[in-house]
């Protein structure tokens, strides 16, 4: 047994990076972890694996579509699986042993087992018991499965079996066309397979601004993904080796199925909160199930706090990241900060899907009073080199003081663009103010400048 001014539950991105800014302030740190590998969820079956795949198979659609354009003669390359997979689960090893290196260099403890808290002060792991002056759970999420269906991880998988699937499918069925569905379905719709996106709404991507989502579809579609929309799935059944999806369509009750290799249930996730112990400490929950905490990441019992996707907001690493930061500065005593107003959001298809802020429909509902400024892709020198042409940005800004209010950017490199719209709405900046600053040419952040300019007099390419 161990005394430790802090144990994390979870070393997700919000565990880790708190245990890691605990530590740089002073405090005596340790952070239990079940899995073979540190990074929870993200790194080991969730951002980093996925990214791998859309990178490889990104490479593969330049191969197919553009090389030849370029140029670049030769055979498109082939698809050997088995290697696609050692590439993913290597650029997995090398970022969990990371972590591990910076809890070594940082003199953090990795207790390993699956953690609970017998009572408030003490974390259970495995027979041991450690005493923690505040403890601060980071567990984190798990997919929510559709009542009726049974996840086998091999004919109808969550992400987690959809980035190591034994082989290829020929059809893949997507429940649901948010993040997850559409990362996973474009990365096996380039690699060949057909692929059919089944989505409740009557849009996909829920609380995405309408006017990018809908040019998002279009492109999908263009890329090959089916999609049905409007459409309630109510069962997955499996026999010799394939699936059945049926699902009735809204507008007018019709029962329809659908046959798959392979169904991907991509239906939203949960708080993992099991076997903490959290119902006989008296931890409140909220309605929806997470964690309740004040604005300081405190649950009602004293020395207990919550982080990242077991509590409320969106469901995003840098989110868990940030608070995970915030807390750590609290327990040292400072005041820990994060703006929520100003978090993106990105979605790693290709083209990227990113956005900050205010979308058009919710300043509508707020009855704002706003501009918009939009510059396309089409008129960037650089994107048009490079096949990236599709897409656009678009800023919100306020109509009388023109501070922007919002950003959404669908087209290249679009989740690394966003950020200076992100430090500019930090600052409180206007749309001129962005339109003033000197973007160097040739480079996509151009786009995000003649949008700022969009807001003003107008863009000088379009
Ligand atoms: P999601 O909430 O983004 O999308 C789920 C979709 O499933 C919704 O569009 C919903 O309408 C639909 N759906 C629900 N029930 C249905 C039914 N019976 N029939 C048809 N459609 C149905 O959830 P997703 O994609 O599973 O992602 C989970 C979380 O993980 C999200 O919070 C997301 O932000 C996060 N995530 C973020 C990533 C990123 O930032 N790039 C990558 C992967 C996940």
């Amino acid at each position: 047994m161990s005394s430790y001014d802090v144990i994390i539950i979870g070393s997700g991105p919000g565990g880790y990076v708190c245990a890691i800014r605990c530590a740089q302030l002073g405090l005596k740190t340790a952070v239990v972890e079940g899995r073979d590998t540190l990074g929870g969820t993200c790194l080991n079956i969730g951002c980093i694996p996925s990214k791998a795949l859309l990178h490889a198979s990104h490479q593969l659609h330049e191969a197919e579509h553009n090389f030849a354009k370029m140029g670049l003669i030769g055979k498109a390359p082939s698809v050997d699986w088995k290697q696609m997979l050692a590439y993913k689960d290597d650029v997995i090893g090398q970022n969990t042993k990371g972590i591990e290196f910076l809890f070594k260099k940082n003199k953090i403890d990795w207790l390993k087992g699956w953690g609970s808290i017998p009572e408030a002060g003490k974390v259970r792991v495995g027979d041991a018991t450690h005493d923690a002056k505040n403890i601060i759970i980071a567990t984190g999420s798990t997919p929510s499965v559709l009542p009726g269906i049974t996840i086998d991880e091999k004919i109808v998988v969550t992400s987690e079996g959809a980035l190591s699937l034994p082989k290829i499918p020929k059809k893949l069925v997507v429940i649901g066309a948010g993040v997850i569905g559409l990362e996973l379905g474009s990365v096996y719709a380039r690699l060949g397979v057909e692929v059919q996106v089944i989505e409740y709404l009557d849009h996909i991507t829920p609380g995405m601004d309408a006017e990018v989502a809908k040019n998002f579809q279009r492109i999908l579609s263009k890329q090959g993904l089916g999609f049905t929309l409007g459409a309630a799935v109510q069962s997955v059944e499996t026999a010799k080796g394939k699936a059945t999806v049926t699902y009735k369509l809204r507008k007018d009750d019709s029962t329809h199925s659908i046959d798959a290799d392979v169904v991907l249930v991509a239906t939203g996730r949960k708080p993992y909160v099991d076997g903490l112990g959290l119902d006989a400490l008296g931890i409140t929950m909220t309605e929806r199930g997470q964690i309740a905490t004040d604005a300081h990441y405190a649950t009602n019992i004293k020395g207990i706090y919550a982080i990242g996707d077991a509590i409320t907001g969106p469901m995003l690493a840098h989110k868990a990241e940030d608070e995970g930061m915030a807390v750590a500065e609290v327990l040292a005593g400072r005041h820990g900060h994060m703006n929520y107003g100003v978090i993106p959001g990105v979605i790693y298809t290709h083209p990227e899907v990113s956005s900050v802020g205010a979308t058009e429909e919710t300043l509508k509902a707020e009855g704002r009073a706003y501009k918009v400024g939009k510059f396309s892709f089409m008129g960037n020198g650089r994107a048009k080199a490079n096949f990236a042409g599709d897409g656009f940005v678009k800023i919100l800004a306020d109509q009388q003081t023109d501070r922007i209010l919002g950003a959404h950017i669908i087209g290249p490199m679009a989740g690394d663009l966003i950020h200076e719209i992100c430090v500019a709405m930090e600052f409180g900046a206007s749309a001129q103010d962005l339109a003033m600053t000197c973007h160097a040419h040739p480079t996509y952040s151009e786009a995000v400048r003649e949008a700022a300019l969009a807001c003003g007099d107008g863009p000088i390419h379009s």
